[in-house]
C-alpha cells in the first residue's frame, strides 16, 4: 500500500440549500454531510486528512474540528480557499500540506454517503500511479461533467457540461467528482490547470487531459451504487438521499437480523442499533445516538428513542419518548413495559418487569425489578426498591430551587395517589404512604404514614347563593 492523502472539498456556496448553514454542516441521518465523509475517510487510516473550506470556514472547521477521533486517526487539517475559483484551484489550496509521494484522494463534503470500500478500490486502482476516476452511468447526466473516452474505451478527459459540446452531453457516464490521483503527478497538473472554459473556474476534472498528456494511465472506473455517489445541492436532494440511505439501513436491519418493520419507509435511525432476533418495530420511529434492542423487544409506533440500552422482552407502547443523554443513559429490564406516552431520561434505569405508564417521567431514577408507576407521576433522583408501587400523580420534589436531593422507596413500599416526597426523603420498607399525603419527614417500614389535613364534616352548611338584585 503506498502512502495516501486525503482532500475533501468543502468550500462550495450551496447557494440552492437557500439556507445560512454551510451546505457541508446540514445534516443527513443525524450528522453533518462532511461528518460522513471524514468517517469515511478516516477508516481508510491515511497519513493526512485535508478540509478545503470557505463559505462558513469557521463554522465547518469548528463542527469538524470536534468529532470524535481514535487515537491513531489523524487530526483534521483546514486550508481556506478565499475566494472559490473551482474544485482545481481548492485542491491547489490543499497541495502545500500534502505528500510528494502516493496517493491523493479527493472528496466531496456534499457527496456524503461515500463508502470506505469504494474509495480505497479508487486509491488501490491508483497505486501512486495512475488517476483513477470514480464514475457513474446516469439516465439524466444534464450538470455533470462527462467521462469522454476513445474508441478503445479509454479515457481521454472530463468534460464539464457547460463546455460540453452535443455529442458529448450525449454520453451517460459522469465524474462523479471522486478521484485518487498520484502524487507526484498531481502538483505539477494542478499548477497547469487554467479557467479557460465556460465558467471562468478551475476545474480539477482537467486533470484528465493533463494526465492522458503526460501519458498517465487514467482508470474511469463506473460504480453501480448511485446513491453512494449522490452529491447534494438542495433540500429536495438532502431528503431525497436521507430517504434512500434510511432505507437501505432498515433493509439491513431485515435482512442481518430479521427484524420486524412494519414499514421500512417509516424508520429513521441517526446513529447506531444493535438488535437481538425477534424484534418488531412499528412505523414512525425514531433512534438516535446508540440504542440496543434485545431479543423479542417490541417498539410501539412513533416512539422516539435515544440513547438507551432496552432489555429481552421489553415492551415499549406507543409515542414514548427516551433519551438517555449524552452520559447516563437510560436501561430498560427485561420484561418492562414502558408507555404509551411516557418519558425516560438521563441516568433512568428500570429493572427488571418495571411498569411505567402513561404521563410517567423518570429521571435520574433507580427502579428495582416489578416497581410500577402506571399513571401521571414523577420520580426524579429517586432509588426505588423492588415491587414498589408508586400511585398516580404522586411526584419527587427533588428540587429546593438550589439543589438536588434523593428520594428513598424501600422495597415494596405503596405510595398512593397525589402524594408529594419531598426530599431529601427515605420511605421504609413495606410502608404505606396515605392518598395525598405531603411527605417531609422520613416513614417507618411497615407502617402507614398519612400527612395531609383531617377530613371534617359541617352538616348543616349551605351553599352560598347569589344575592337579590335591589
Ligand atoms: C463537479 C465536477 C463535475 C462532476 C460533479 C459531480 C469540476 C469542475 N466538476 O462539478 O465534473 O460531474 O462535480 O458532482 O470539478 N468546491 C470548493 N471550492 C470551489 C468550488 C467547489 O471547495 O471553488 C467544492 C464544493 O463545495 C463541492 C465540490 O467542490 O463540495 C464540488 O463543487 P461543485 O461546484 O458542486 O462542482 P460541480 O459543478 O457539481
Ligand atoms: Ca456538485
Amino acid at each position: 500500500m503506498t502512502a495516501l492523502d486525503v482532500v475533501i472539498m468543502a468550500a462550495g456556496k450551496g447557494t440552492r440549500m437557500k439556507s445560512s448553514r454551510p451546505k457541508v454542516l446540514h445534516t443527513l441521518a443525524g450528522r453533518p454531510m462532511a461528518a460522513h465523509v471524514v468517517a469515511a475517510a478516516r477508516a481508510l487510516e491515511p497519513r493526512r486528512v485535508v478540509i478545503v473550506t470557505g463559505h462558513g470556514a469557521a463554522g465547518v472547521e469548528h463542527a469538524l474540528g470536534r468529532l470524535p477521533r481514535d487515537a491513531n486517526a489523524p487530526a483534521l487539517q483546514f486550508v481556506r480557499q478565499e475566494p472559490q475559483l473551482g474544485t482545481g484551484h481548492a485542491v491547489r489550496q490543499a497541495a502545500p500540506l500534502l505528500g510528494q509521494d502516493g496517493t491523493v484522494v479527493v472528496l466531496n463534503g456534499d457527496v456524503p454517503l461515500i463508502s470506505s470500500d469504494a474509495i480505497a478500490r479508487l486509491a488501490a486502482a491508483s497505486g501512486g500511479a495512475r488517476l483513477a476516476l470514480l464514475t457513474v452511468v446516469l439516465d439524466d447526466p444534464t450538470g455533470y461533467g462527462r467521462i469522454v473516452r476513445d474508441a478503445g474505451a479509454a479515457v481521454r478527459g472530463i468534460v464539464e457540461h457547460k463546455d460540453a459540446s452535443e455529442a458529448q452531453r450525449a454520453i451517460r457516464e459522469v465524474y462523479t467528482g471522486i478521484m485518487a490521483a498520484p502524487a507526484r503527478h498531481l502538483h505539477g497538473w494542478l499548477g497547469r490547470i487554467t479557467n479557460d472554459n465556460a465558467q471562468h473556474e478551475y476545474y480539477l476534472s482537467d486533470v484528465a487531459a493533463l494526465a492522458v498528456a503526460d501519458g498517465v494511465e487514467v482508470l474511469g472506473l463506473p460504480t453501480a451504487d448511485a446513491v453512494q455517489v449522490t452529491g447534494v445541492n438542495s433540500a429536495r436532494q438532502l431528503a431525497e438521499l436521507e430517504r434512500a440511505w434510511q432505507l437501505r439501513q432498515a433493509q439491513a436491519l431485515m435482512d442481518d437480523f430479521g427484524t420486524r418493520l412494519a414499514d421500512p419507509a417509516r424508520f429513521d435511525l441517526r446513529g447506531t442499533l444493535d438488535v437481538g432476533p425477534d424484534v418488531e418495530i412499528d412505523v414512525g420511529c425514531v433512534f438516535e445516538g446508540a440504542v440496543s434492542l434485545g431479543e423479542g423487544v417490541r417498539i410501539g409506533a412513533h416512539c422516539v428513542i435515544a440513547n438507551a440500552a432496552i432489555a429481552a422482552g421489553a415492551v415499549i407502547h406507543p409515542f414514548t419518548h427516551i433519551d438517555g443523554g449524552a452520559a447516563g443513559g437510560v436501561a430498560v429490564g427485561e420484561g418492562a413495559l414502558v408507555g404509551p406516552f411516557a418519558r425516560l431520561r438521563p441516568g433512568a434505569l428500570l429493572g427488571a418487569e418495571v411498569h411505567i405508564g402513561n404521563f410517567v417521567e423518570v429521571k435520574n431514577s433507580t427502579l428495582a425489578a416489578g416497581a410500577k408507576a402506571n399513571h401521571l407521576a414523577y420520580l426524579g433522583d429517586a432509588t426505588v426498591g423492588e415491587l414498589v408501587n408508586y400511585g398516580a400523580g404522586a411526584i419527587t420534589a427533588n428540587y429546593d430551587g438550589a439543589n438536588k436531593h434523593r428520594t428513598v422507596i424501600e422495597a415494596d413500599v405503596h405510595v398512593g395517589s397525589n402524594c408529594v416526597l419531598v426530599a431529601p426523603v427515605t420511605l421504609g420498607a413495606g410502608g404505606t404512604v396515605a392518598g395525598g399525603s405531603t411527605i417531609t419527614k422520613d416513614a417507618p417500614a411497615g407502617a402507614l404514614s398519612v400527612a395531609r389535613g383531617k377530613q371534617v364534616t359541617i352538616p348543616d352548611w349551605k351553599r352560598p347563593t347569589t344575592a337579590a338584585k335591589s
